[in-house]
Formats: structure tokens, sequence, C-alpha cells
């Protein structure tokens, strides 16, 4: 499970999740400009035989890892590349990589977060390179950071491992998790143009995947505590940080917090008793409720959020990602024998993220 949210630093409130469409509907059969808020993740996914999706593959992607490569890892099925995401209320502007390109041109784009945000950092550098495939590029990875810049726009795209937003600290052989302290990657954020937090994927790690070994939270200290109040005290130690560090003056700051992204691990949150987790799925959940319902983590979410003075922006992809049990490597992922219902193929359903990402970065 991951987490990623939207918030746009631009001085006015909106309202999350939606966006003024209003060229793009039709009007009594006529052209008439409408403003009309459109919900862009409310919506359904539909099989598109004729779309020329995918942007790109991973023969023309140098980017993508064995870890995502499911094609290459001999993937039989393709449908899951072919579902397009139709909001009910509006027809979804196509990717426009170049226009993208040319919008931030000299700044700079970062993904914070965990593999989940890494999952969605590779899915926008493979649909923006396949827009520019001739320009050069250069990627540089230095400890937990890889940037990625397109040199004739001079457009930064990054990535900063931080899977838990909040710090983790190594003291004697210790690594501490810090719920309530956010020091070196608030430096790094720090007056980058466009940022996009994702948190959560590791969140219910144990053993020898979890990648702490105590949680600190002022003096106190604890060997565990519940994955989910833990959650939230990290998350609003994040939202602390955005209402003191964060200047709403300077424009073209947009924070973007995904939704929660959801596993696929047990077959019951879909009412499937046939399978036992994402493996051998071929195609979404029919229709767009969610037999599993709310993930747990949204309302944790939607509380603190809700604490942000400055206007904030959700990338709501929970519930379109719910469907979505079709996504996953299972096990087309890079460990033999592993099955992983966690991450997503590249290229899929990431795609479409960026899609309503960037839908909501050029305000259409
Ligand atoms: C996110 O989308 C779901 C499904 O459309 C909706 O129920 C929920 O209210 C949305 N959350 C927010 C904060 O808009
Ligand atoms: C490229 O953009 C960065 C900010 O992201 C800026 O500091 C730098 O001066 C720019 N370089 C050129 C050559 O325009």
């Amino acid at each position: 499970m991951a987490f990623t949210v939207i918030m746009f630093l631009v001085g006015t409130a909106t309202t999350a999740g939606l966006l003024r469409l209003g060229h793009y509907l039709n009007h009594m059969g006529g052209h008439k400009k409408l403003e009309v808020e459109c919900d862009i993740f409310h919506g359904r996914w539909e099989y598109d035989h004729a779309d020329p999706h995918p942007l790109y593959s991973p023969r023309t992607c140098p980017f993508i890892p064995n870890q995502f490569d499911c094609q290459s890892n001999g993937r039989p099925d393709q449908d899951y590349i072919k579902y397009r995401w139709k909001p009910y209320s509006c027809t979804l502007p196509p990717f426009n990589g170049k226009r993208l390109l040319q919008r931030f041109e000299g700044k700079r784009i970062m993904f914070v977060g965990d593999s989940v945000g890494y999952n969605q950092w590779l899915s926008l550098v493979c649909m923006l390179h396949s827009a520019v495939p001739k320009a050069r590029y250069l990627l540089e990875t230095k400890g937990g950071l890889s940037t990625l810049t397109f040199q004739a726009h001079n457009v930064s795209v990054m990535f900063s491992r931080n899977d838990f937003l909040v710090d983790i600290v190594d003291d004697k052989n210790e690594r501490i998790l810090k719920l309530d302290s956010i020091g070196n990657g608030g430096q790094l954020w720090k007056d980058v143009d466009v940022l996009v937090f994702n948190t959560w994927n590791e969140g219910l790690q144990t053993g020898k995947k979890q990648s702490w070994d105590v949680i600190e939270e002022g003096n106190a200290r604890h060997k565990d505590i519940d994955r989910l109040a833990a959650f939230e005290k990290a998350l609003t130690t994040w939202a602390k940080w955005v209402n003191s560090n964060v200047d709403p003056k300077k424009t073209n700051i947009l924070f973007q917090f995904q939704g929660v992204s959801p596993d696929h691990t047990n077959s019951r949150d879909w009412a499937d008793t046939n399978a036992k987790n994402c493996k051998r799925q071929t195609r979404p959940v029919a229709g767009h409720n969610y037999p599993g319902g709310r993930h747990r983590g949204e309302a944790i979410l939607d509380k603190v959020l809700g604490t942000i003075s400055k206007s904030v922006r959700l990338l709501n992809v929970t519930a379109l990602s719910q469907l979505r049990k079709d996504g996953h490597p299972s096990s087309y992922g890079s460990s033999k024998g592993a099955v992983d219902c966690t991450h997503w193929c590249l290229p899929g359903v990431p795609d479409t993220w960026n899609e309503l990402l960037s839908a909501t970065l050029l305000r259409y």
C-alpha cells in the first residue's frame, strides 16, 4: 500500500480533485465553452482497441528496471496496458509530453516517497522521453536522489527516496524512525517547483524488510506501534512542515500527495474465491465499486490534509487503482518465485496517474 495527494500552492483554495475542463465538453451538439468542474478521478476503466497507447515500451524506454518490466520478464497477457481511464463528466486531455516540458522549462519536478513513488517517477520519465525521443538527457544518481534532466528544456524530473517522509536516523547501529522530525528531506524539498509526495507502501513491512529498528517520538521510544497510528503521526509532521515551510506566494510551487496506492495481496478484497492474490489477474474489477471498500489509510489522509492551511490538491488515485488488480508484476517482477502485488508493471497503471497529474499541472 502506498499513498500519493496533490496540493496546489497558488494562493487560492481549490476543491480536491476538481479540474476546469470546460473546453472539452460539448454543449447541446455545439462546442460552446462551458466552465464545468470535472472530477477526473471519478470514472471507469474502458478497454480500448484503437488507442495508440502505451506511449512507450521496454524497447523504447531505457529507464525501466527489471523489477517493473513485466513484458521482458515474460508476462503473456497485454490487455492490462489497453485499459484507459475515462472520467464520467469530461474527456481527459491526451498526454502531451512536449507541452509539459515547455510549461516547466527551467524547473524541477520532484517525486518524494517510497518504491511506489519510484514506480511513478519511472513512468513519467518514460512518458516524457517518448515525447522527445531524440532529445539529450542526463541521468544522475546520488545517494537516494535520482535526477533525469531533459537538457534542451532544462527540466529536471527527480526522485528522492524517503519511505516515511519523516527522518530515519542511523545511530550506533540502530535505525531510528523519528515520527516528529523532518530534517534532511526538508532541505532538499525547499524551492523545488513541483513536489509529488507519496508514502505508506513500506508502512506495513516487518522483519527483514522493515527499514528501521526503533520508533522515536519526542523522548518516547517504541519497539513498534500500531502502523496506522504511526502513519498518522508521520503525516501530521509532514503537514506541519508544509504549513511552516512553503511559501504560498511563490506560484508554480505545487504539491501533490498521491492517494493510497492499494495492493492486491488478498483476493477476498475483490470478492474472488478462485484467486489467492493478484497472480494471473488479467482484467480490472468490473464496475466502479471495489468490494473491499475504502482503504483504511484514506480517512487518515483526508483528516491530515484538512489541517493544512495551504490549498491542497489530492491526486485521488486510490479508488481507480483498487480496481486494477491486473496491473501488478505478480510473478513477472524481478525476484524469481516472488509474487509482487504492490508495485505496478510499466507501461501500466502509473501512466494513468501521470496523465491525471499532467492534466492537473497543466490545468486544461
Ligand atoms: C476520492 O475518490 C473517491 C472515489 O471517486 C471518492 O469517494 C472520495 O471522496 C475522493 N476523495 C477526495 C478527498 O476527494
Ligand atoms: C536550469 O534550471 C535551473 C533550475 O532548475 C537553473 O538553476 C539553471 O540556471 C538553469 N540552467 C540554464 C542553462 O538555463
